[in-house]
């Protein structure tokens, strides 16, 4: 099995095919707004050759991503695809994990993920991040008081001025960013039926809110999959905004926005919920946990990591399930290992043991998840592959309490 670097004189058609036939292109011939444009913006894209042609390619892409208030390296593993010939040969879990390797390698604290479904990836180490909200609502029923002026019309060519926007909105706990504007480009592109509105309010008339998504017919519903904000004026600006849609939209929806609660800002609900229950244009809100992440240095993590205390020390025995799809001389081979780990305001992880500590096991997965926040260890330790004594799980629950984390980023 052969694996190595994407070359777009090669593999460009042959990687259309593939997507074509993934059902995420409808044409071969697409006009090179997207599959182009994103494999140029990879920092690293592979493929798997079968047959001389490129059969399975995964791409990758260098971003960031917060902690409380500190930014770390972070790898994006943007999409990972077999051809129909190629399928369940093990050449998707390997590219991936190939991937991933290289991200450890150039430097990045760790490794995040859109998944397809749950389990895939747990075998390269990932675990599975936090409940997003995906909320609806009428949009006549938002209580916002505030004014708005006329928007400007946003397209997939403003997709610069968007890009900008993401990258200087309001961040909160686990929100990512990626800097190459190309690949927002190919996802502006992938929308159909597209919509933006926004406003350029920057000291240079740069884009500083902006609302961006698909409008799929005259009343709706809407989906908003882009939004960016930077002081809570702009967002209630563009809540006023989408509010004045309600003239003829019966329904917006949307994830729900970073830390925030929706809900406290629309009338009536529950009534609205239960009075539209099973319609086109129902209200409510569906969670699903559709991202992962993994951390590729516990260290760098860790020292990225303050807490208020009080003070947690153990020994760490983390295993990583990359290892077993990579090849045996792979320079890089996960993190599994031994180490002595301190949660508190001056976090810590350093190789080794010290005897008078007691022991947690970990899978990388499930140790990514607790130092996230995602949950708790003594929810982890029984849903997920993560063991220690009750009193280290009580410390740690005590301890390890960041905010519910939110990427704010369609990757
Ligand atoms: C997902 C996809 C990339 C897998 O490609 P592939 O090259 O066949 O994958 P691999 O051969 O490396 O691995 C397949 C194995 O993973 C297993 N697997 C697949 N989904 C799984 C899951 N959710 N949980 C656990 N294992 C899973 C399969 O059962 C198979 O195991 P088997 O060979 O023992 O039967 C391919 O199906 C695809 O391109 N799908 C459409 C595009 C897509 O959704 N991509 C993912 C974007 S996030």
């Amino acid at each position: 099995m052969d694996i190595r670097d994407y070359r777009a004189s090669k593999d460009l058609r042959a990687v259309r095919r593939i997507w074509k036939e993934c059902g995420w292109i409808k044409n071969i011939e697409e006009d090179g707004t997207f599959v182009e444009p994103f494999f140029e913006a990879a920092d690293d894209a592979l493929v798997g050759i079968l047959d001389g042609e490129a059969e399975c390619a995964v791409h990758g892409a260098n971003g960031d991503i917060t902690y409380q208030d500190e930014c770390l390296p972070m790898g994006g593993v943007m999409a990972v695809t077999t051809s129909r010939v190629a399928r369940k040969r093990r050449f998707a879990a390997r590219a991936t994990a190939e991937l991933v390797a290289r991200q450890a390698i150039s430097g990045m604290a760790v490794s995040a993920l859109g998944m397809f479904d749950q389990g895939f990836y747990n075998q390269v180490g990932f675990g599975t991040g936090s409940y997003e909200q995906h909320i609806r609502f009428d949009p006549a029923t938002l209580t916002i008081d505030s004014d708005f002026r006329p928007p400007r019309r946003l397209e997939a060519k403003d997709f610069a001025a968007v890009h900008a926007a993401m990258c200087h909105r309001r961040r909160t706990h686990g929100s990512v960013s990626f800097p190459n504007a190309d690949i927002l480009k190919a996802e502006l592109n992938w929308i159909e039926e597209p919509f933006g509105l926004g406003y350029f309010d920057g000291p240079n008339g740069e884009l500083t809110h902006f609302i961006f998504g698909t409008a799929k017919a005259e009343h709706g519903p809407y989906e908003i999959t882009w939004q960016a904000w930077q002081t809570p004026t702009q967002l209630f600006e563009l809540l006023a905004l989408i509010r004045s849609l309600g003239d003829q939209v019966y329904s917006v929806s949307m994830l729900e926005i970073g830390d925030l609660q929706i809900q406290d800002l629309l009338r009536q609900p529950i009534r609205n919920r239960l009075s539209n229950e099973k319609g086109e244009y129902r209200s409510g809100s569906d969670s699903l946990a559709y991202w992962q992440i993994r951390m590729l240095d516990l260290p760098h993590c860790l020292g990225k990591t303050s807490l208020p205390g009080p003070d947690v020390r153990f020994n760490l025995t983390l295993t990583d399930p990359i290892e077993a799809q990579l090849p045996p001389n792979a320079s890089w081979k996960g993190i599994g290992g031994e180490y002595v780990v301190r949660f508190g305001e001056q976090s810590s992880a350093e190789s080794g043991r010290d005897s008078s500590l007691p022991t947690l096991s970990a899978s990388v997965g499930a140790f990514s998840r607790l130092w996230l926040g995602i949950r708790p260890a003594s929810s982890l330790a029984i849903t997920d592959d993560l063991q220690g004594e009750e009193s280290l799980l009580n410390g740690l629950d005590r301890t390890v309490r960041p905010p519910r984390a939110h990427p704010g980023w369609d990757f």
